[in-house]
């Protein structure tokens, strides 16, 4: 593949990095672009993978075509099989009409199945009969049907480890398989990471229209040492946190250190406060302390649950409900039972947990830092029933900084007492 050519790729769909494994993953791309085999995009949380099956898509004789993007981890697993082969009038409670299903409207075209090692079992063998026959039979339905459809899937996790336990079929995995990118993490990316910062941090620039944040050379090697367990996506959100939040535009190693994450411990801050006593230095310091509790109210929440959960697995066990499996036991699920432990879920502590509970959907890599100010205001302002004065000083802010906040995130409308 000629250099010119990748340029114009990079180009096209906003691609940054000059890296041998990242340009090599892009050719792959394009060499297999043109013919009908599938292809398997592997590589770590974050590191671009979603990219890759739309520039086969577009460089393939199909891109007049449909391309359809389907997350497999996000479908319930009553319902997968429906969606992708589609299912007839009256096949279970619910059909009305009959359905064609993704395979079936995505004929010709090209299908993403993201997240693919999230496929259970039963639809593993449907897709592995569409992939060697172009065959499929709807829920429900007796009549063959026949498909043309090009597949690219791409995975996070360890495919040959989810084979060896059982929970992937190992003929479907080497049929997905035909062609294995490798996205390569960002750690390995060397210059790129530096790339990828200017890029982002000209984003954010535009986004929120304020000054572009740069950093200085002992801040650039920091960013090439750090490990980046998030990859690209955790580099654009700790880019866009600066860039909101730290006062100066030149970051440097103090301040940069600040937003990375080096382990547990070391991203508490540090608390010099006297007990009843708030003083901090910034506003930004106050919303990194309330993330950082939030987010051990989350974890504090989810290992209850998880201790929930197998308290009511040995309960279920004892009760001798033979055969009884509830592997699809989520934190929503738990959260409707009471908690049950003793320990730490003292009444202080219920506050917090509420509010935990608002926010534990999020992942903290994509909390978004708006809704955590206005979350971090509204609850001061509940906790002091409507009082400004009083959340402002909780919040160790001035109340013409409060008045400030309650106008940007339209809170005015809340009653002052
Ligand atoms: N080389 C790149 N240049 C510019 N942006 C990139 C690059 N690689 C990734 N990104 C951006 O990083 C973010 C994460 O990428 P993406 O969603 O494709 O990750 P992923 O590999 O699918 O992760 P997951 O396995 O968690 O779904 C996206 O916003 C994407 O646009
Ligand atoms: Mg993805």
């Amino acid at each position: 593949m000629n250099t010119s050519e990748l340029q114009k790729v990079k180009q096209r769909y906003n691609i940054v990095g000059n890296c041998d494994e990242l340009n090599h993953a892009l050719d792959v791309a394009l060499q297999v672009a043109p013919t009908d085999l599938s292809v398997l995009i592997v590589g770590e949380s974050g590191v671009g993978k979603e990219i890759i099956p739309r520039v086969i898509h577009d460089n393939s004789p199909r891109r007049r075509e449909q391309y359809l993007a389907i997350n497999c981890g996000s479908i319930p697993e009553g319902t997968i099989d429906s969606e992708l082969f589609g299912h007839e009038k009256g096949s279970f409670t619910g059909a009305i009409g009959e359905s064609e299903g993704y395979f079936g409207i995505t004929d010709k075209g090209t299908i993403f199945l993201d997240e693919v090692g999230e496929l259970p079992l039963a639809t593993q063998a449907r897709l592995l009969r569409v992939l060697e026959t172009g065959e499929y039979i709807r829920v429900g339905g007796t009549q063959i049907r026949k498909t043309n459809v090009r597949i690219v899937a791409a995975t996070n996790v360890n495919m040959r480890k989810a084979v060896s336990e059982g929970k992937f079929r190992e003929d479907l995995y080497y049929r997905l398989n035909t062609i294995p990118i490798q996205m390569p993490p960002l750690r390995n990316r060397g210059n790129d990471i530096l790339l990828l910062f200017r890029l982002f941090a000209m984003q954010m620039a535009e986004k929120y229209r304020i000054p572009k944040i740069i950093l200085t050379d002992e801040a650039k090697q920091i960013m090439l040492q750090y490990k980046w367990p998030g990859n690209v996506r955790q580099l654009k959100n700790i880019t866009e946190q600066m860039s909101i939040l730290s006062e100066k535009r030149e970051i440097d190693t103090e301040t940069l250190l600040q937003y990375i994450p080096r382990d547990i411990e070391s991203t508490q801050l540090a608390t010099t406060n006297k007990p009843g006593q708030h003083s901090y230095e910034s506003e930004r310091e106050i919303l990194y302390k309330i993330l950082y509790e939030l987010r051990g109210n989350v974890s504090d929440l989810k290992r209850d649950m998880n201790t929930l959960r197998k308290q009511l697995d040995e309960a279920r066990g004892l009760a001798g409900a033979a055969g009884f499996q509830n592997p699809t036991f989520q934190d929503t699920e738990a959260a409707k039972f009471p908690m049950v432990q003793s320990g730490h879920h003292e009444p202080s502590n219920e506050i917090a947990e509420a509010e935990a509970e608002e926010i534990k959907d999020l992942e903290p890599e994509t909390l978004n830092l708006n809704d955590l100010g206005r979350l971090m205001v509204e609850k001061a302002l509940e906790r002091n029933g409507g009082n400004r004065k009083k959340a402002a000083q909780e919040l160790g802010i001035s109340d013409r900084t409060l008045y400030r906040r309650i106008n940007q995130y339209g809170l005015d409308k809340q009653k002052e007492k």
